[in-house]
C-alpha cells in the first residue's frame, strides 16, 4: 500500500540503525501495527480483561473481593476517608487500600485509591531496583493547576453500615451514593443516576506480593475459570485465578521489562446510564464518537490504548495508541453531559461496551435507552478519578479546565499559516521560499526548520555549511513580521565535544536506566541520552540553553518545535523507553510514560519565557506528545499522517476530539506528511487547514516540494484563497483563542457541543462551528466531490458565507450545497457578527493595525451579536488591561459596539499597542439579511465619541436565492470606542 518513498527517511534511519546495531531490529518496516502491543500482549491488560470476562461469566454469583470497612469510614470537611479491604486468598487474608472521596467546590467529585503497604514503602523490590516503592501519585503535579478546593458544605446522610450518601454541587443537586459492600459509588443529578463506579464489579487493584520463587505451572487455554465440576462457583473463591506469566517479567519485540515491583495495575469499570455517546480519550485516529471495543459488527476488538508512541504510518479507524494521551471522557445524551477524568500517567487501556435496555412495557414506548460501560485499566500508579456531572458540555469542559488549566493565550502569529517541510536545506533556501511567497502574494507567518539544520543533529547548533548565517535569515523573515521555528527534540547526541551532551551528563540530568546509569538509546542523532524534564534542575539547565547568547543564531522571532517526546527511542520497546528506566525521584518510566511529553514541552515553554532578562513574551512551542495540561504550554499536531483523502478526512474528527478533550490548539499536517498529494487533494487540504486551529503545511523529506506557490493553476489560486480566508478571519480566530483561554471551550465545536438537545447531531464529526462565530464549516474531503451535505442543527436561518444565499434549511436535516473544487462549504448561522480584516497582507503582524470589517448575519428575529477580543498578540500586557474586548449587537434598528466587560478604555493607562489601536476603526459593516425597510436608505447615522455623522449605506435587494444585504462603507467608528449606528 505504501510506496517505497514513503518508507524512506525514517525507514532509512531504521536501516542505518539496522546496520549499526545488528540484530536488534526486525526488518518488517511497513507493518508498524505489529510493533505495538495488542491488549493480549500487554500482561496487565490481558489479566484485567480476563478478570472482566470472569466476572461477567459469574453473573449474580460474583462477589467482589473489595469492601469498605464501615467501622473505620469517616466523613469530615467534604471528604470521605476509609479503607477498602481486598480479600486476597481463601484464608481470608486482606490488603488495605486507603480510599478518599473528596467533593470539590467546583461540583467535581474525586475518588483516590492507594495501597497501604506501598504508601508505607513496606515492600521489597526485585533485582536490587532503585525504583520508588510507593504507587506513583504525582500525576497531579503535572496535570492539575487548580480547582481542588474542598466543598466543606457537602452534606452527608448516613445509611446504616451499608454506605453513606453525600449531597453536593450546585444547589446540592448532585449526590454520591457510596456502598460499602459490594463497593460502588453511584453519582446522581437531581435524583437521576448518571455514572456508577464499580457497577459491574471490575475494580481490581493488583496489590504488591513477594515473588514466590517456585516455578508456576503454565496455564493452558480455558483453565482460567475457577468453576467447580458442576459449573457452580466454589464458595471459597475470592479472585479468579490469574495468568501469572507476566507478573515478574514481560517480553515484547526482543525487549524484557524487569518489573521490579511485580503486578500493580489498577482497573475500574465506569458506567454511564442512559448515555449512548462517549467522546474524548485522544489520541486515536477514529471517529469522534467512540466505538465499542469488545467485538461485534462495526466495533473494535481491542480496547482504546493510551501509551504515547511514535506510530509512524498510522492506520485509520483504530483504537491503537498514538502520540498523546488525555484520559478524559465525556458522555452525552439528550440534554445531559457528564464526564470522567482518569488521572494516570501509565499505560492505560479503555474498553467500551454499550447495552440497550429493553423497553419498559409500561412506559408506552418510552424508556428504551442505551447505557455505556467503560473499563479503565492502567498498569501502575494510584487510582485517581474525577467525576463531572454537567449538565451541559460547557459545564463539563469548564470543570475539567478548572483542574487542568486552559489554553494559553497564543502568540498571534501562531494562528497564521506555518510553512514547514523536512527540510529547508539552507538559509538561502529559506530566504528563497520566503521571497516566493511574496512573489505570489501568498500570506504566511512562519517557516520551519526540521532536523537537518543542525551540525550533525546536535541541537542548539547550526550546520556550518548550509546555515552559515542564520541571523540574516531571521532578519529577512523579520522584515515582514515573519518568524522561524526550529526543531529541538529531547534526545541529545551522545558524543564528545558537544557541550549540551557534556553538561547533560556531568550535571546528571538525563533519564537513567534501571541500573541508575544514563540511559543510552537510538534516535535521529544515533546514540543519545534523554533530558529528564521531570527534574526541576533539568528544566533550569534547559532554560540556560535557549538564551540568545547561548543558542547563537536565534533571535526574538525564533520559536520552537518539540518532536519525538513520547519519547521516541528507535531501538526501545514499542519505539520508546524501557519501562524500568528511572526518572527524577526514582519513579519508573512505567509510572510516568504518558506525562513525559508534557514535561518536555513545559521545559521548553519555560525556557522561551526566560530567553532574556526583562523580555517577557508568550512562548510558542509545538509538541507531538501530550497529556492533560499540555494545553497550557502550546500547540499540538497529529503527527505523521499521509497524503491521502482518507487522512484528510480523518483529521477532522481527530481535531474535534482534541477540542472537546481540553486541548483545542491542534492541527494536522496540511498536504499529508508521507507521500505526494495530487493537486486536488492539496487544494482541498488547504481549504480544510484554513479551519484548523493550528494551520501548518508539512512534508516528509522524500516528498516533493509542495509550497502552495508551486501548485499549477487553478490550484494555486484555490490554496491562496483559502489562506487569505484564514487571514481575513484572524480577528475571529484570535477571539476564539481568547475564549479557550478563559474556559477552555473548544475552538472547533462539534454539533453535540453546541446543540446538546439534538440527538441527530451527536454522531456527526465531519463538520463544526468555529467558536461562537456561527460559522458552520464542512470541508470537502472526498476526491471529485463537488457537493456537501451539511447537517443543520436548528431552526435558525443560514446564509452561504461567500454568496449570501439564504439557504433552504430544515432543522435536523441535511442541506446539499454546491462545492466545486474552488469552494469551501461555509455557512453563516443567523444571529452572529463576525469580525474580519479584509486587506490582504504578507503576514499577520503586518495586519496588526488594519481596520476591521464586521459581517452581521441577521437572525430570524432580526438580531445578531458578536465579539472581538484583541491584544498585542505577543506579550503578557493583556494581564495589565492592555486589550480591547467588544460586544457588537444588532437589535431593533440599531447596531452597537460596547465594551464587553463594561470597562472605560479611556481610563486605562495606554501602552504603545493600545495607543496605536486608538486609530484603528471599523471600516466596513456588511449586514446579510438586512430588512427590506432599509432599502430606501442611502445614509444612516453613526453616533460615537459624542458626535453624529452620516455613513453611506448600499442596499442590495434579495435576488434569486440571495438574501438582501446592506453595506456600510467608510464607517470610521473607532474599534476601542462605543458607537451606535441607527437604521431608522
Ligand atoms: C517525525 C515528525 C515529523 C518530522 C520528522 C523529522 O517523524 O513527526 O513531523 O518531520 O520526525 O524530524
Amino acid at each position: 500500500m505504501l510506496g517505497s518513498g514513503q518508507l524512506s527517511s525514517r525507514g532509512t534511519a531504521y536501516l542505518c540503525l539496522l546496520t549499526a546495531i545488528g540484530s536488534l531490529f526486525t526488518p518488517a518496516l511497513a507493518v508498524k501495527e505489529n510493533d505495538f502491543k495488542k491488549c493480549h500482549q500487554s500482561g496487565f491488560c490481558k489479566r484485567n480483561r480476563a478478570y472482566a470476562d470472569h466476572v461477567v461469566a459469574q453473573g449474580s454469583s460474583w462477589r467482589s473481593p473489595y469492601k469498605i470497612l464501615s467501622e473505620e469510614a469517616s466523613f469530615k470537611d467534604g471528604k470521605l476517608q476509609a479503607d477498602i479491604l481486598k480479600t486476597i486468598d481463601e484464608q481470608g487474608a486482606t490488603v488495605r487500600l486507603p480510599i478518599t472521596v473528596s467533593f470539590l467546590k467546583s461540583g467535581t467529585a474525586r475518588v483516590t485509591v492507594d495501597e497501604e503497604r506501598r504508601k508505607e514503602k513496606n515492600i521489597e523490590l526485585r533485582h536490587n531496583s532503585l525504583a520508588r516503592k510507593e504507587r506513583y501519585n504525582e500525576a497531579e503535579k503535572w496535570a492539575i493547576v487548580g480547582g481542588l478546593e474542598i466543598d466543606t458544605d457537602a452534606k452527608v446522610s448516613y445509611d446504616g453500615n451499608s454506605g453513606i450518601n453525600i449531597q453536593y454541587g450546585p444547589d446540592f443537586k448532585f449526590e454520591a451514593d457510596i456502598r460499602y459492600y459490594p463497593f460502588s459509588i453511584e453519582f446522581k443529578r437531581e435524583g437521576t443516576p448518571q455514572i456508577k463506579l464499580n457497577d459491574r464489579g471490575l475494580l481490581n487493584v493488583e496489590h504488591w506480593r513477594p515473588k514466590v520463587e517456585e516455578p508456576v505451572p503454565e496455564k493452558k487455554e480455558g483453565e482460567d475459570s475457577e468453576e467447580g465440576k458442576n459449573g457452580e462457583v466454589e464458595a471459597a473463591e475470592v479472585t479468579p485465578s490469574e495468568d501469572q506469566s507476566t507478573w515478574w517479567e514481560e517480553k515484547f519485540g526482543g525487549n524484557t521489562d524487569s518489573k521490579p515491583r511485580g503486578p500493580e495495575s489498577v482497573a475500574l469499570d465506569i458506567s454511564f446510564f442512559g448515555y449512548e455517546y462517549v467522546y474524548g480519550i485522544p489520541e486515536h485516529a477514529g471517529p469522534m464518537s467512540l466505538k465499542e471495543t469488545r467485538g461485534g459488527e462495526g466495533n473494535y476488538n481491542e480496547p482504546y490504548r493510551l501509551y504515547n508512541a511514535d506510530v509512524f504510518e498510522y492506520i485509520l479507524d483504530s483504537p491503537m495508541t498514538l502520540y498523546g494521551a488525555i484520559p478524559f471522557m465525556q458522555a452525552q445524551r439528550k440534554d445531559s453531559t457528564v464526564g470522567v477524568f482518569w488521572l494516570n500517567g501509565a499505560e492505560t487501556w479503555i474498553d467500551i461496551t454499550k447495552d440497550k435496555e429493553s423497553k419498559n412495557p409500561l412506559a408506552l414506548g418510552r424508556g428504551a435507552r442505551t447505557n455505556t460501560h467503560t473499563h479503565w485499566i492502567s498498569e501502575a500508579g494510584v487510582l485517581d478519578v474525577f467525576v463531572f456531572l454537567g449538565p451541559t458540555p460547557r459545564d463539563v469542559t469548564k470543570n475539567y479546565a478548572e483542574l487542568t488549566g486552559t489554553t494559553a493565550m497564543p502568540q498571534e502569529f501562531s494562528l497564521g499559516y506555518h510553512q514547514c517541510r523536512w527540510n529547508y536545506v539552507s538559509d538561502d533556501d529559506v530566504k528563497e521560499v520566503d521571497r516566493k511567497f511574496d512573489k505570489y502574494h501568498i500570506p504566511y507567518d512562519v517557516i520551519w526548520l526540521d532536523i537537518e539544520y543542525m551540525d550533525d543533529r546536535k541541537y542548539f547548533t547550526w550546520d556550518p555549511d548550509m546555515f552559515k548565517d542564520p541571523i540574516s535569515m531571521g532578519q529577512q523573515l523579520d522584515s515582514h513580521g515573519r518568524k522561524l521555528v526550529t526543531i529541538i527534540d529531547p534526545h541529545i547526541k551522545n558524543t564528545g565535544n558537544y557541550y549540551v551532551s557534556d553538561q547533560l551528563k556531568s550535571k546528571g540530568l538525563a533519564v537513567k536506566n534501571k541500573e541508575g546509569k544514563d540511559f543510552d538509546g537510538w534516535c535521529w542523532p544515533g546514540s543519545s541520552h534523554w533530558i529528564d524534564a521531570f527534574n526541576p534542575a533539568a528544566v533550569d539547565w534547559w532554560k540556560s540553553l535557549f538564551k540568545y547568547d547561548s543558542f547563537k543564531g536565534t533571535m526574538e522571532n525564533t520559536f520552537i518545535w518539540n518532536d519525538m517526546n513520547e519519547p521516541s527511542v528507535f531501538n526501545g520497546p514499542e519505539v520508546t523507553m524501557p519501562k524500568d528506566n528511572l526518572h527524577y525521584g526514582n519513579w519508573e518510566h512505567r509510572d510516568v510514560h504518558n506525562i513525559n511529553g508534557l514535561t518536555f514541552q513545559n521545559a521548553t515553554y519555560e525556557a522561551l519565557l526566560s530567553r532574556k532578562d526583562g523580555e517577557l513574551r508568550r512562548p510558542f512551542v509545538l509538541t507531538r506528545s501530550f497529556f492533560s495540561g499540555s494545553q497550557r504550554v502550546g500547540a499540538m499536531w497529529t503527527g505523521d499522517n499521509q497524503a491521502s483523502w482518507e487522512h484528510l478526512a480523518a483529521a477532522i474528527p481527530m481535531i474535534l476530539a482534541q477540542g472537546v478533550s481540553g486541548y483545542p490548539f491542534s492541527g494536522a499536517d496540511v498536504g499529508g506528511f508521507f507521500g505526494n498529494p495530487e493537486f486536488d487533494l492539496q487544494s482541498r487540504w488547504y481549504q480544510a487547514g484554513a479551519f484548523y486551529p493550528f494551520f501548518r503545511g508539512h512534508a516528509h523529506i522524500d516528498a516533493r516540494r509542495r509550497e502552495p506557490y508551486l501548485l499549477a493553476e487553478p490550484h494555486r489560486s484555490i490554496a491562496t484563497a483559502a489562506l487569505r480566508l484564514r487571514y481575513s478571519l484572524l480577528p475571529a480566530w484570535y477571539t476564539a483563542f481568547y475564549h479557550a483561554n478563559q474556559d477552555n471551550s473548544p475552538i472547533l465545536r462539534p454539533m453535540y457541543w453546541t446543540h446538546p438537545s439534538e440527538e441527530s447531531g451527536f454522531g456527526i464529526d465531519d463538520q463544526f462551528f468555529v467558536d461562537t462565530t456561527g460559522l458552520l464549516v464542512k470541508p470537502v474531503v472526498e476526491k471529485d466531490r463537488t457537493t456537501a451535505d451539511i447537517y443543520i442543527p436548528d431552526d435558525e436561518v443560514y446564509y452561504d458565507y461567500f454568496t449570501y444565499d439564504k439557504l433552504p434549511t430544515n432543522k435536523g436535516k441535511r442541506l446539499t450545497v454546491q462545492a466545486p473544487l474552488e469552494t469551501i462549504p461555509v455557512l453563516m448561522r443567523g444571529g452572529h457578527i463576525i469580525p474580519r480584516r479584509d486587506i490582504p497582507r504578507r503576514s499577520s503582524q503586518l495586519m496588526k493595525y488594519d481596520d476591521y470589517t464586521l459581517v452581521v448575519a441577521v437572525s430570524r428575529d432580526g438580531k445578531a451579536e458578536g465579539e472581538l477580543y484583541v491584544d498585542d498578540g505577543d506579550t503578557f500586557e493583556y494581564q495589565n488591561g492592555q486589550y480591547i474586548h467588544r460586544i457588537f449587537k444588532l437589535e431593533g434598528s440599531s447596531l452597537t459596539s460596547t465594551d464587553a466587560e463594561g470597562r472605560d478604555v479611556k481610563s486605562i493607562e495606554e501602552g504603545e499597542w493600545l495607543r496605536r489601536m486608538g486609530d484603528v476603526a471599523v471600516d466596513k459593516v456588511i449586514i446579510v439579511g438586512a430588512p427590506p425597510s432599509w432599502a430606501s436608505k442611502a445614509e444612516v447615522e453613526l453616533e460615537t465619541e459624542g458626535e453624529k455623522t452620516l455613513v453611506k449605506l448600499d442596499y442590495h435587494k434579495a435576488k434569486g436565492g440571495k438574501a438582501a444585504y446592506a453595506v456600510l462603507g467608510r464607517v470610521g467608528a473607532k474599534i476601542a470606542a462605543d458607537w451606535t449606528v441607527n437604521f431608522v
